[in-house]
C-alpha cells in the first residue's frame, strides 16, 4: 500500500482542494480519502471549467476513483445526499464510488441545534464539536448503524478496503482544516475538534509505512475565521480579503487575513513532517504588490522584503535550513 497526504498547515482555506484535484490527474490513485472532519470544511474545486463546492465528498470523485469519508470524520448525512446530487447535477457520477467509513461518526440535529448557539469559538455551526464529543463520550452513531446507508450501498470497511485488497492500493489522503486548527496543536480553544495532521490521517488505517509525499499547503498570506483577534493593522489587509476573495466557502464569513507567519509555518511543516510545500495565491501578493511576513506570535517581528524574488528567496532559505524542501510557488486557483 502507498498513501500520500495532503495537509493543511494554516487555519484551512488554503487551497488543500486545488492540490488534491491537480495530483489525481497523474492517475496515480486508486482512492481518495477525508481523514478529518465534518462539513465545517468547504473545498472549492475547478474541475473541466466548472467550479464545484464540497463539504464531505473528496475529489477523487471526479476522477472516477473510490472516494471516502474516513473514520477520522464525522457526516452529516443531508449534506452527504446533498452533495451527491449536486454533483450528480453537474456531470459528475458518483454511483460505486463514494463512500462512508463503517466507523465515522454521524452529526445529528441535536449536535446542530448545540453548536448553533456557539458564540465563544466562532465555529462554523456545523455540529463538528458536539459530534466529536459525543464519539469521545462513547455515546455517538457510528455509520455503520445507519440502516439507509448499509442498503444505499454506501458503507465501507477501511480495514477489508485498504489491506485485504488483491490489488495493493495507492491513496491520497486529503486533509481538512489545518494546523492552527488542530485540536491538539492549534491555539486551543480556538480549534476545531479533529486531527488536521499527518497523524490524523493514519488514524484512518494508514499505516506509516505506507507514506511517500506529505504535501503541506499554505498561501502566501495568513487567514483565518472564528472568534479570535487575527487581523492585521492597516488598510492593505481588507484590500487582501477583497482581491483574495477571502470569504468562507461554507459560511460566507470575511476571513481575516494577516502576513504570513513563517515561524508558524515551520513547526507546521515540521510536525507534519512535509515534504513538499504548496504556497498559493501569489499572484494576490502581486497585485497587492507588498512582500512581507511575519514570524513569532502577535507581529512580534515583521519583515518587509523588496520584491517577489527576495521574498521567495527568503522563505526557500528560512523554511530549508534544516533539510530538503521541495517548495512550489504557485499563482492560479485551477493549477499548482
Ligand atoms: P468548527 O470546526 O466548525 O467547530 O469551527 C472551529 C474553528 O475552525 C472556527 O474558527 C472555524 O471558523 C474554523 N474552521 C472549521 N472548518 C474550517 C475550514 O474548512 N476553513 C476555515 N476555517 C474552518
Ligand atoms: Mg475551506
Amino acid at each position: 500500500m502507498f498513501a500520500d497526504i495532503v495537509v493543511g498547515l494554516s487555519y484551512g482555506d488554503e487551497g488543500k482542494g486545488k492540490v488534491t484535484h491537480h495530483l489525481l490527474k497523474s492517475g496515480d490513485y486508486t482512492h481518495c480519502l477525508r481523514f478529518n472532519g465534518g462539513c465545517n470544511a468547504g473545498h472549492t474545486i475547478y474541475h473541466n471549467g466548472q467550479k464545484f463546492v464540497t463539504h464531505h465528498i473528496p475529489a477523487g470523485v471526479f476522477f472516477g476513483i473510490k472516494s471516502i469519508i474516513g473514520a477520522g470524520c464525522v457526516v452529516n448525512l443531508k449534506q452527504f445526499y446533498s452533495e451527491i446530487e449536486m454533483l450528480e447535477e453537474g456531470g459528475v457520477q458518483t454511483n460505486g464510488l463514494v463512500y462512508i467509513a463503517t466507523n465515522a461518526h454521524i452529526i445529528t440535529d441535536l449536535h446542530l441545534e448545540e453548536d448553533g448557539i456557539d458564540v465563544t469559538i466562532g465555529t462554523t455551526k456545523r455540529g463538528n464539536g458536539p459530534a466529536y464529543r459525543d464519539k469521545y463520550e462513547r455515546v455517538g452513531i457510528r455509520a455503520e448503524e445507519v440502516a439507509e446507508l448499509a442498503s444505499g450501498g454506501y458503507l465501507i470497511d477501511l480495514y477489508r478496503e485498504f489491506h485485504e485488497a488483491l490489488v495493493k492500493p495507492t491513496i491520497l489522503c486529503e486533509g481538512a482544516q489545518g494546523f492552527g486548527l488542530d485540536i491538539d496543536w492549534g491555539e486551543y480553544p480556538y480549534v476545531t475538534s479533529s486531527h488536521c495532521t499527518t497523524g490524523g490521517a493514519l488514524l484512518n488505517g494508514i499505516p506509516p509505512q505506507a507514506v511517500r509525499k506529505v504535501y503541506g499547503v499554505t498561501k502566501a498570506y495568513d487567514t483565518y475565521v472564528g472568534a479570535k483577534d487575527f487581523h492585521g493593522k492597516g488598510r492593505v489587509f481588507d484590500l487582501i480579503q477583497q482581491v483574495g476573495n477571502e470569504y468562507g466557502a461554507t459560511t460566507g464569513r470575511p476571513r481575516q487575513c494577516n502576513w504570513l507567519n513563517i515561524h508558524d509555518l515551520k513547526v507546521a511543516i515540521n510536525i507534519n513532517g512535509v515534504t513538499d510545500l504548496i504556497i498559493n495565491k501569489i499572484d494576490i501578493l502581486r497585485e497587492i504588490g507588498k512582500w512581507n511576513l511575519r514570524s513569532y506570535k502577535n507581529d512580534a517581528i515583521s519583515l518587509h522584503l523588496r520584491n517577489e524574488e527576495t521574498w521567495k528567496q527568503y522563505l526557500d532559505k528560512y523554511l530549508t535550513e534544516e533539510g530538503a524542501l521541495n517548495i512550489t510557488f504557485s499563482d492560479s486557483p485551477e493549477r499548482i
